[in-house]
Formats: structure tokens, C-alpha cells, sequence
């Protein structure tokens, strides 16, 4: 059975029907788990022309498998690229691609508010192998005086990881393509429902899928999403670092992207709720909520993204003390690292995504001590902002 024409779909039915067809007798509604490690062949002759590139045969789920297809194309479409890959972690994703990207010898530049662990892999990893990163703020000014002959690549993440700054996507693309860098984002809090990078220019979008593509707090895995010369790239990259995902988590993935443009249209709905009354309550000092006019990067959130998104964060009167009298009492957000999932979360970044990190390089990337990151879930708003009047009480 032909796979239907998904081109003029919307992202909901995408979500819901990309990479599959499921028209005909006895074809399963619900995508079947593949789960085994190898496949077989037919003859040696069969084996020979894929050793030399001539089928693409499934051979070996490292190297592909029909549920993680099903997902490549489904995140394929929802992102507006080529092709994608899915990978056992979103670090995977992001590893593998700046490995597929830049070599020794090579520089980079990346916004300097990133998730914690993008920042180490920079700090403490890529130097180690001659690639030297720089860091900009998310205005992104520095590029025009770091940018030299060796620079390959620009790396951007927004809405940022905590303080959710927006960088510019016009501006981050006018100046990849004015210097010929490889342009790569972190779609993670976005998500493809509020904005889609690939359709403005970026050459690779990457994600955590652990968080909104998932959505359900179960599982770990990454993305990669772009032209297929770039995702090819990162696929040979994966195989060799061994980055690949598991079937059974492709199928939770799948199942969890069914749902992925009701849950997050929810979500930005609460978050902005939830950030209201934090910005009324007097013990709040500051929300960092793009939805919010106070926030500086208010109207460019508005221009490019379809929403504000899930993710806020505050800082209390009372600093890192008062945060943590606030993180324990909560008793319908939970005290967890991630987010994107449909239980509300609190975190103190300073202890999750941004530990081992330097006062100086907190400072930098606007994290104070007493900073509290909230993932908005789908629970009733009501009670979630009852749950924060009690605990700021
Ligand atoms: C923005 C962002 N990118 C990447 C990652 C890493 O993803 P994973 O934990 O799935 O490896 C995270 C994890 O928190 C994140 O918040």
C-alpha cells in the first residue's frame, strides 16, 4: 500500500498518520515494535549489494529499524526536513551531530545560555578533540568579531535553557549564510509546533525527544532533523559512536507525538496562567516567561513562535534559600530535572541542568542561585496555581 501524500497535512495529522500507512486488510493501527537486533538476508548476493551500497536493506538495528523509521519521518515532517534520525538520548542527537559537522581544528560559536550538559560537552569535551568553541549572548552580536577562517558553525538554542532569552532565527540564519557556517538549533522547548527552524534556513535541528516530542516523562532519546546530506552524516556518526535508539523506545516516542500538538497548545495556554500569577505574587521578584511583556525578548517571541511555550522560570525574594523552601513544599509539582512531560515539574537549576558550572558561568548564562525552573504539565490550572499559593505562602 502507497504511503498518502502527507505534504499539504497539518502538523496534528502528521503527528498522528506520517510514515505509515495503515490502509488495507489486517494492517495494525498502532505501529508494530520491531524489536530485534538483526534481520535477515535472502542469499549472499543480497548481502553483497548491500555491502556495497546498492539496497538499503535493514540489516541491523544500530543501523536502522521500521519502528525507528516510522518516527524518523514522522519528526521528518513535523520539523519540515528532509530526513531525520532518532537517537538514544537528545545528547546523542547533539553529540553526533557537532562530530558529523566539525573536526579537529575547526571553531564553532554557540549561544552561551545552553542546557548544562550542551555546555560541558563544549567546555570539556570538544576542546579535547582541536575543536575550539566560542560563546556569544543570545543577540548574537559577538559572531561578527569570533567568525574567522576556521569557524564552521553556529549553534543556537531557544527558547533558552532556563531563562527562556529568545534568539533571533532570521538574524542567526542572515549571518550562518553570510559566513558560511553550518547552522544548527536546539528545537527542544519549542518544539515543531511553535516554530520550525528548517523552513527558515537552519541546516540541522536537534532535540531532546525525552522531553515534548515524548512528552510522557518515560523515555530518553534525541533527534536530528534536516537535509538528507547532514542526516546521513549524523547517521554514520551514530553507528559509530553506538548513539542509536532502541525500538521500544521508538514506539513510545510515536505513540507519545500522536499527541504532541494538543498537549503543547495546552500547555503554553497554563504556562501563561501560571506565569500571570507568579508575576502578581508579591514574593516573586522576577518570571522569565517570553509570553510576558516584561520580558525582553517578548515581541520577538511573538514575531517567529506560534506560542510562548511550557517553560518559565522565576527567582524569589529570599534567594536559593526561599527557592528551596518553595521546591519542598509543593505538592502537585513535583521536584524533578526534565520537563516537557505532562506532570508539572520545579527544579533548582543550579543543582540539575546547570550543576558544575562556575559562579562566573552562572552569572552568564542568567542563572542565579535561587532560580526556579517550572515545566508546565497538563494538569488543571486551578490546582496548579493553588499548589504554588500554598507553597509560596
Ligand atoms: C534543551 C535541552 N537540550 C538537550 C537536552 C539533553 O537531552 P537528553 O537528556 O535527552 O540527552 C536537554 C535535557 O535536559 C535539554 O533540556
Amino acid at each position: 500500500m502507497p504511503k498518502p501524500n502527507s505534504h499539504h497535512w497539518a502538523d496534528a495529522t502528521r503527528a498522528i498518520h506520517s510514515g505509515e500507512s495503515k490502509h488495507g486488510i489486517g494492517a495494525p493501527v498502532s505501529t508494530p515494535i520491531v524489536r530485534t537486533s538483526t534481520f535477515t538476508f535472502s542469499s549472499t548476493a543480497e548481502m553483497k549489494r548491500w555491502a556495497e551500497g546498492k539496497s538499503k536493506a535493514y540489516i541491523y538495528t544500530r543501523y536502522g529499524n521500521p519502528t525507528l523509521a516510522v518516527a524518523e519521518t514522522r519528526l521528518a515532517e513535523l520539523e519540515g526536513g528532509e530526513a531525520a534520525i532518532v537517537t538514544a538520548s537528545g545528547m546523542a542527537a547533539i553529540s553526533s551531530a557537532l562530530l558529523a559537522v566539525l573536526q579537529a581544528g575547526d571553531e564553532m560559536i554557540a549561544t552561551r545560555q545552553l542546557y548544562g550538559g550542551s555546555y560541558r560537552l563544549m567546555r570539556d569535551v570538544l576542546p579535547r578533540l582541536g575543536i575550539r568553541v566560542h560563546h556569544v549572548e543570545t543577540d548574537l552580536e559577538g559572531v561578527n568579531r569570533l567568525v574567522n577562517s576556521r569557524t564552521r558553525a553556529l549553534y543556537v538554542e531557544t527558547p533558552t535553557n532556563p531563562t527562556l532569552r529568545v534568539v533571533d532565527l532570521r538574524q542567526a540564519i542572515r549571518l550562518a549564510q553570510r559566513y558560511k557556517l553550518v547552522s544548527l538549533i536546539d528545537n527542544t522547548f519549542a518544539s515543531p509546533i511553535l516554530q520550525k527552524p528548517l523552513a527558515l534556513g537552519f541546516d540541522i535541528a536537534l532535540h531532546s525527544a525525552t522531553k515534548y516530542l515524548g512528552g510522557h516523562s518515560d523515555l530518553i532519546a534525541g533527534a536530528a532533523v534536516g537535509c538528507r546530506k547532514w542526516i546521513d552524516r549524523i547517521r554514520q556518526m551514530v553507528i559509530y559512536l553506538g548513539g542509536s535508539m532502541d525500538p521500544d523506545a521508538a514506539y513510545l516516542l510515536v505513540r507519545g507525538l500522536k499527541t504532541l500538538e494538543l498537549r503543547v497548545c495546552r500547555q503554553c495556554e497554563t504556562a501563561m496562567a501560571v506565569a500571570r500569577y507568579l508575576a502578581r505574587h508579591p514574593k516573586v521578584t522576577r518570571v522569565h516567561y517570553p509570553g510576558l511583556p516584561t520580558h525582553p525578548d517578548h515581541r520577538l517571541a511573538r514575531r517567529q513562535m506560534r506560542g510562548f511555550g511550557a517553560m518559565l522560570a522565576f527567582d524569589l525574594r529570599g534567594g536559593l534559600p526561599a527557592a528551596r523552601r518553595f521546591c519542598d513544599r509543593v505538592r502537585v509539582f513535583l521536584l524533578a530535572a526534565s520537563l516537557g512531560g505532562v506532570e508539572s515539574l520545579v527544579v533548582l537549576p543550579i543543582y540539575t541542568s546547570h550543576y558544575r558550572m562556575s559562579r562566573q558561568e552562572l552569572a552568564a548564562a542568567g542563572v542565579a542561585p535561587g532560580t526556579v525552573r517550572v515545566s508546565v504539565g497538563l494538569e488543571d490550572p486551578k490546582d496548579l496555581i493553588e499548589d504554588l499559593k500554598q507553597a509560596l505562602a
